[in-house]
């Protein structure tokens, strides 16, 4: 049964360039087992540091992405008919809490509040997870934490959390690294040389000064990875930045003008 958990350990190191203090706060939040919260905008490296942060502490990471069609059993777990009868399965909280991983739940305002609640006996000094169709509790391994991210600029009234629920967590704010740091994540990641990330970084910037005048998200790390990827597989920048930069975050012209004109003033 435990080596159903083995295939979520991570052998290899993620690499991840920490931004300031993150990592050392997170590892003593762990050393208290205190759930965390990872709040910022997408693309700016929370699942890569949680990943990163699993490796270090050598702790197997479930993920889960969340959202709103997803009940309390995708998390807890169901009775499965197979040609024995019935058979239990653990949901990924049940498997994270009975062999000590890091869950993480990805997204996870998108949830309903009926399935958030199931993780607050987890998340308080109770730490037991009730298995109420199969009549069992289940109380966590010592190694167990749970782990949440979202986006607070997606936040609507109808899509928050409860009070109740985020005052169970640690936080702590993710965003885009400055760009001296941005840069060296893009070159590290795509194998383009430090002037070309250098430019990426700066026409996501301009595009990220557009944000609520115009755009709803700036352009992301991960778009920025996009973007040297491409120009490292030998494509042209302005078309690269085109395709992996402009195009996927507006539909608008005027936009769409401008961050084109961001694009060939560096490229
Ligand atoms: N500090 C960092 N160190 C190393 N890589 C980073 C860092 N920040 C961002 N990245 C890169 O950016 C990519 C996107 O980051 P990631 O997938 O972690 O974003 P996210 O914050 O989880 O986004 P979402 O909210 O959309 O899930 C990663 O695959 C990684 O290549
Ligand atoms: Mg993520």
């Amino acid at each position: 049964m435990s080596d159903i958990i083995q295939q979520y350990r991570i052998e290899k190191e993620p690499y991840y360039r920490p931004v300031s203090d993150e990592v050392e706060l997170y590892e003593a939040a762990y050393s208290v087992r205190m759930p965390m919260m990872l709040k910022g905008p997408t693309g700016c490296g929370k699942t890569r540091f949680v990943e990163h942060m699993a490796w270090k502490l050598g702790k197997p990471l479930i993920t889960v992405a969340c959202n709103e069609d997803m009940t309390a059993s995708d998390l807890v777990g169901r009775f499965l008919l197979d040609a024995q009868g019935t058979r239990w399965q653990d949901g990924p909280l049940a498997l994270g809490a009975r062999f000590g991983a890091i869950v993480y739940l990805d997204e996870v305002v998108e949830a309903r509040q009926d399935t958030t609640v199931v993780i607050h006996p987890l998340t308080d000094n109770r730490r037991v997870l009730p298995l109420e169709k199969k009549g069992e509790l289940v109380h966590a391994h010592p190694d167990f934490q749970l782990v949440i991210s979202y986006n607070p600029g997606y936040q609507s009234l109808m899509k928050d959390l409860k009070q109740s629920t985020k005052q169970r967590f640690g936080g702590l704010d993710f965003n885009y690294p400055d760009h001296a740091i941005e840069t060296e994540i893009v070159a590290h990641e795509t194998g383009v040389n430090a002037e070309v990330a250098g430019k990426l970084v700066s026409i996501a910037e301009r595009a990220r000064n557009l944000k609520g005048h115009g755009l709803d998200e700036g352009i992301s790390t991960r778009m920025l990875i996009y973007a040297g990827s491409l120009i490292a597989t030998g494509v042209d920048p302005v078309k690269a930045c085109r395709v992996a930069l402009v195009r996927p975050i507006t539909d608008d012209p005027d936009m769409r003008d401008a961050l084109d004109a961001a694009v060939t003033t560096f490229f």
